[in-house]
């Protein structure tokens, strides 16, 4: 068997949890929420979109239903511009008609728009009732359902309006990835590159090799090869392990940390991918490829500022070279990407800091005051340059 789990131990509620992985695991999802749950759990609600309910909904609900529970769905439309405040209301009602009480649970099943208005629903109901978290995109997988950010956008900003809430469980079926578009999987492995160039040479060297042997070209066609669900859940299973690490570690994000373990380390390649994603009106970019040019910037500005050696950067330039195509930046206007950093500054209410990295596995904060006026602009035409088209 090519199973693998992570134990996530917290100061908050749950204190512990797992996160399993593995192949073709949904068909056993009902006894796993069960191993998760109170016993005195009788009803889950199922939050999904069309899309992947369509693909994997019914096997998810029908194992709940043989393990007991009265499970009914409730799909919210897919896409990031519906993880908001009127689904989160939406969902509420539907919650709250099923009668859900404090010994009920919500289950999220999809990509990270699902699993953070699922639990962020989960968070407030009842004042908080028990989440599971079965993530489906590669994004959510390594990143989104590992850590207990839960929320919804709004008129004032992403992600602005939510609640730390831990899952009583997360379900990882590498087989569902199968299914997920190119340009997902290409958003998902710029983040795994990104917990790569943060943790140190043995996930970053693990997650290059899993990219060489299996290129992401192929990667739906690689699932006929017998080794490769067992490398892709030990890879899944490393990156997992590396988040839910920084988040023991720092579980609600201490603003005062600049240490090179606290959890805004995981903001690597972050700054400049916000940029990009606001400047495009959030519509270009899929989060994960504007942060896949957010670590190439950052390198590249770590090199300028002679912090990170020539061969290192040649490392990170390397991997990112196979992770899939990145969407060019031909109609991007290098002036707005300044400016928007300038926002992202007024936001936070202090200078702007760039997560830069002196080697791989040495992430270290820097503020922008500390730097030389000319070295993001230069550093930003090098990158627009090569456009990666
Ligand atoms: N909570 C956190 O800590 C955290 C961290 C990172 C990102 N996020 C959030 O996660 C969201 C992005 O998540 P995402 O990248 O998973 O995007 P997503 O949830 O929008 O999913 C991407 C697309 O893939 C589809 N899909 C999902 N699983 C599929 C499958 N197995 N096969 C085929 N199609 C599938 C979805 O329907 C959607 O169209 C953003 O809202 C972001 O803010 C949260
Ligand atoms: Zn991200």
């Amino acid at each position: 068997m090519n199973e693998k789990s992570v134990t996530v131990s917290l100061s908050g509620q749950p204190h512990r949890y797992r996160i399993e992985l593995g192949y073709q695991r949904l068909r056993a999802a009902g006894d796993w929420a069960r191993a998760c749950l109170a016993p005195a759990t009788t009803r889950v609600v199922v939050v999904s979109n069309p899309k992947v309910f369509r693909l994997y909904g019914e096997t998810v609900r029908e194992s709940l239903e043989k393990a007991g529970f009265a499970a009914s769905v409730f799909l919210m439309k897919d896409g990031e511009k519906h993880k908001n405040l009127r689904s989160h209301e939406q969902l509420l009602k539907f919650v709250s008609e099923r009668r859900l009480t404090r010994s009920d649970a919500i289950v999220a099943l999809g990509g990270g728009v699902v699993g953070d208005l699922a639990g962020f629903g989960a968070a407030v109901y009842l004042r908080g009732i028990a989440f599971l978290q079965i993530p489906t995109t590669l994004l959510a997988m390594i990143d989104s359902s590992v850590g207990g950010k839960t929320g919804v956008n709004s008129d004032f900003g992403k992600n602005l309006i939510g609640a730390f809430h831990q899952p009583h469980g997360v379900l990882i079926d590498v087989e569902t990835l199968r299914t997920l578009p190119a340009r997902e999987l290409t958003a998902g492995f710029c983040e795994a590159v990104k917990h790569g160039a943060i943790a140190g040479r043995e996930l970053f060297d693990r997650t290059a090799r899993f990219l060489e042997t299996y290129k992401i070209e192929r990667f739906r066609r690689f699932f006929a090869d017998e080794n490769f669900p067992a490398a892709l859940t030990e890879l899944l299973a490393a990156q997992v392990a590396f988040k839910a690490a920084i988040v023991m570690n720092d579980e609600r994000e201490d603003l005062a940390r600049t240490d090179g373990k606290s959890r805004k380390i995981l903001n690597f390649g972050h700054t400049l991918g916000h940029a990009l994603e606001k400047v495009t009106g959030y519509r270009y970019f899929k989060h994960g490829e504007a942060v896949g040019y957010g670590i190439l910037f950052a390198a590249e500005l770590a090199k300028k500022l002679e912090i990170l050696g020539e061969n290192e950067l040649k490392l990170l330039n390397g991997v990112m070279q196979r992770v899939g195509r990145l969407p060019d930046l031909r109609n991007i206007e290098l002036e707005n990407v300044i400016s928007a950093f300038s926002f992202d500054k007024k936001n936070i209410g202090r200078s702007l800091q760039w997560i830069l990295l002196r080697g791989i596995g040495r992430p270290v904060i820097v503020s922008n005051d500390d730097l030389p006026e000319s070295a993001i602009p230069e550093v930003l035409r090098k990158i627009f340059a090569k456009r990666f088209s």
